[in-house]
């Protein structure tokens, strides 16, 4: 079961005037062979990119703990933000029941509930202290920093809370971290207060990080097959290892993207035609958005380049977004995420036979309805001359979904080469970070509080 891309409507065949042509693939020749260059003398630092290949002792390793655990507790409560909420959401989304937390036990095959707490909204924690018993919770606090203030403020919160409920020595217990090898706090609390941890390996940044024990072990908590996800990355990885751009999946979604960019393509969609997937673009909308969006390229010179993610859903989203798709600015891509065959089927009864515009449904399968109403989208798009694309699973299984994963992975970093600029740095969120610390007096930050100070009071007249 293989992923497959038709990119027949980016091309000018299906799109005159707006589409790709040959000569437009063929300029980008020398950019191409360069990325290609940088990605295979890189492997070695991009880590993440054997985590499908090394992590057998991980696995063994999480799949032994979950055995311990699982029987222990209600709820498996993840701590973090960005890619260290936004994957396991995504693969939880993709294989378990969409309403797996409402299901009793015994359907949940004796799991624990997920929770994925990465907001600092006070309303956030309060209500899900109505909704668990703490007590019996294992807290996942995921940071590769190790300090990130969301995260690490969610951390003791809850050690507090546990602490006085159970005692110290129980609510150790019930604590479990994931964090860098030595960077940040996390890793040196985890070892002082002797909770259990598992390694971010270096060279696996944030967004990059499902296939780690970011996301493997939440998956495995929720009965999630991960040495599947693991295997079907793995069958990515060997599909994208080539040079040649016309033979990997990965390299020419990223060049066509990045075409489309230079001919004012600012935005791409991601609209996943199953609910299974819909978190997908989500994820997805980090990866892309954060890793692209530069203001130095790889040179030291300011390019501001980067293409926005837009997240959409099938059929949903038809009733939303898509006139804006079809008639509205030529400044989009719109990736289409498609599914051959759903884990169910539903049929529409025979009613109303004597009225054409509700008979015709009679007999039909939701599961033909949602197809056909994609490939519906699709003419639409490809009659306006909207640049589109179909990504197709075969079924949603955790291989496929390993696939998907590692797919846009690898897009997403040879699309970074391609625009000569670095995908695996976040200046633009460490700002923000530092900004904080600096708001809230942290020391070390005095210098950066005395540049915000002095940006400049606001405009009473532009407050209304
Ligand atoms: O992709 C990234 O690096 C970021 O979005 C991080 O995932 C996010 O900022 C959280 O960082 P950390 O894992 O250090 O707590």
């Amino acid at each position: 079961m293989q992923l497959r891309m038709d990119y027949n409507n980016m091309m000018a065949g299906s799109i005159g005037a707006q589409g790709l042509t040959q000569a437009d693939i063929d300029a980008w020749k020398p950019a191409i062979e360069r990325a290609a260059k940088i990605m295979n003398e890189k492997r070695p630092a991009m880590t993440w990119r054997e985590l499908p290949h090394n992590q057998a002792a991980i696995v063994a390793d999480i799949e032994g703990y979950v055995a311990q655990m699982k029987g222990e507790i209600d709820a498996f409560v993840v701590l973090g933000i960005g890619g260290s909420a936004l994957g396991p959401l995504a693969v939880q989304q993709a294989l378990n029941h969409p309403f797996y937390n409402e299901l009793p036990r015994e359907k949940r095959n004796g799991f624990p509930k997920l929770y994925v707490v990465d907001n600092v909204d006070p309303e956030r924690l309060v209500y899900l202290f109505e909704t668990i018993d703490p007590a019996k919770c294992l807290f996942n606090v995921i940071s590769k920093s190790g300090s990130t203030s969301e995260t690490m403020s969610q951390f003791m919160i809850i050690k507090a809370l546990l602490e006085e409920k159970l005692g110290k020595e129980k609510a150790q217990r019930q604590i479990v971290c994931t964090t860098d090898t030595a960077k940040g706090n996390l890793i040196t609390i985890a070892k002082q207060e002797n909770y259990k941890y598992y390694i971010i390996p270096d060279g696996v940044g944030g967004r990059f990080s499902q296939l780690c024990p970011v996301g493997l072990l939440p998956a495995a908590f929720c009965g999630i097959d991960i040495k599947g996800l693991l295997e079907g990355a793995a069958q990515m990885d060997a599909r994208c290892k080539t040079d040649d751009i016309s033979a990997n999946p990965a390299y020419m979604f990223a060049l066509l993207h990045m075409i489309a960019l230079e001919k004012g393509k600012n935005m791409t969609v991601v609209m996943p035609y199953a609910d299974s997937l819909k978190f997908i673009s989500d994820w997805f909308a980090q990866l892309w958005g954060e890793s692209l969006g530069k203001h130095f390229n790889l040179e030291g010179k300011v390019v501001n380049v980067g293409q926005t993610p837009v997240k959409a859903l099938g059929v949903t989203d038809q009733h939303s977004q898509v006139q804006l798709y079809t008639e509205g600015p030529f400044d989009k891509i719109i990736v289409l995420v498609g599914v051959d065959e759903y884990r169910e089927t539903i049929t529409i009864p025979k009613l109303y036979g004597d009225m054409p515009s509700l008979g015709f449904l009679g007999g039909v399968t939701h599961n033909d309805l949602i197809k056909n109403e994609q490939l519906a989208t699709e003419y639409a798009l490809t009659k306006a001359n909207r640049m589109n694309m179909t990504l197709t699973l075969p079924r949603v299984t955790p291989q496929t979904l390993g696939q998907l994963l590692y797919f846009f992975e690898v897009a997403t970093a040879f699309a970074g080469y391609l625009l000569n600029i670095d995908p695996f740095d976040q200046p633009g969120v460490e700002e923000g970070k530092n900004a904080t610390y600096a708001l809230f007096g942290r020391p070390g930050y005095e210098e950066k509080k005395k540049e915000m100070d002095g940006a400049g009071q606001k405009d009473e007249k532009f407050v209304m």
